[in-house]
């Protein structure tokens, strides 16, 4: 049967107020001026979600937001992009998670209150969610306390319904690492982690023996590598592929989550694992040639004229 989405993203959801051009960082007790102000959709899952779905992926989006004004900033900013939010939940006792940004010059101060993004659990989502899609993209490990227990089973419930399954882990801002790899993992088709990301993961230095560590448990390990490029891994296949190098990176925001769309875009139209990691390191590099996490991928037309453009790949 035809189902209604290609990917259902279940993550964290929150705006960015960035606040630039300021003078200096605050003190205790006193105030300055910033000269610049944005508020856009923030988080990685609907970076990730906005981008596969400007490639000509039908999306659907599964999170928690508040009852309030960033929440309805978040609902506008997925619909524009034409991912469908009715499956986002709202909470009517926290608010929407939202990160002040402080930006002096290249360095920045950031502050996350998580809100609603802590309360989203397996209870919130039902078989008849994950039925109507046919691939389910997890993001954001870390930010989401509430998914820690329940994670496995939801790729264990998704993978029994016939759904293909992504998982990127992203960053432990608590930097505890404490994630049930083996109750999770065997349920996930593509494991996304970035070098530094699987290193802690793992307690292992060498990247070689994190790799060798978690490829037992997932059917293919992606490592992306910043300008290095990203490492594919599968039983006994290993292929290192370098970037297409941008020597003018406008900003790295989001070069990850778009490494994801451009690799699960692939990926769910099974063609094999070396057009999905280059398609994978085309979307990164797209994604760094201008600013924010979504900039670069208005839609396919765009995205395939920047490839031409900035890198002169025909895709
Ligand atoms: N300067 C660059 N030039 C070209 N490609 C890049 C550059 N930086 C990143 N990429 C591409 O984007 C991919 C993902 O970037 P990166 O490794 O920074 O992911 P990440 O650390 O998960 O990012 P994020 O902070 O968005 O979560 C890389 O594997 C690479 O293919
Ligand atoms: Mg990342």
């Amino acid at each position: 049967m035809e189902k209604l989405f290609d990917v259902l993203v279940v993550g964290e959801l929150n705006v960015d107020l960035i606040l630039s051009d300021i003078e200096k960082f605050p003190e205790i007790g006193k105030e300055v001026l910033a000269h610049g102000m944005t508020l856009t959709l923030g988080s990685s899952a609907a970076i990730f979600a906005s981008n596969i779905s400007s490639l000509g992926a039908k999306v659907a989006f599964l999170g928690k937001i508040g009852n309030d004004k960033f929440g309805e900033v978040v609902l506008e900013s997925l619909k524009r992009k034409h991912v469908d939010v009715s499956m986002v939940k709202t909470d009517e006792h926290a608010g929407t998670g939202a990160t002040i940004v402080l930006y002096v010059d290249e360095d920045r101060a950031n502050t996350t209150y998580p809100g609603a993004m802590d309360l989203l659990t397996i209870e919130d989502i039902t078989e008849e969610d994950l039925k109507k899609a046919r691939h389910l993209h997890f993001s954001s490990y870390f930010l989401q306390p509430g998914m820690w227990k329940g994670l496995g089973q939801l790729f264990k419930m998704a993978r029994n319904l016939g759904l293909t399954t992504s998982f990127d882990m992203q960053w432990d801002p608590k930097e505890t690492w404490e994630m049930d790899i083996e109750a999770i993992l065997p349920y996930v088709n593509v494991f996304l982690p970035n070098e530094m990301e699987i290193r802690y993961l793992t307690g292992k230095n060498d990247l070689q023996e994190a790799i060798d560590y978690i490829k037992k448990y997932t059917e293919t390990l992606v490592v992306k590598r910043g300008n290095k490029g990203s490492i594919v891994v599968q039983k006994d296949y290993l292929f290192d592929l370098p970037s297409f190098l941008n020597e003018k990176v406008v900003d790295t925001v989001g070069a990850g989550d778009s490494f994801n769309a451009g690799f699960i875009f692939k990926y769910i139209k099974n063609e094999n694992i070396s057009a999905c990691q280059r398609f994978g390191n085309l979307a990164g590099a797209i994604s760094t040639t201008a600013s924010g996490g979504t900039k670069a991928f208005k839609n396919y037309e765009t995205f395939r004229k920047s490839a031409l453009d900035n890198f002169g790949i025909v895709i």
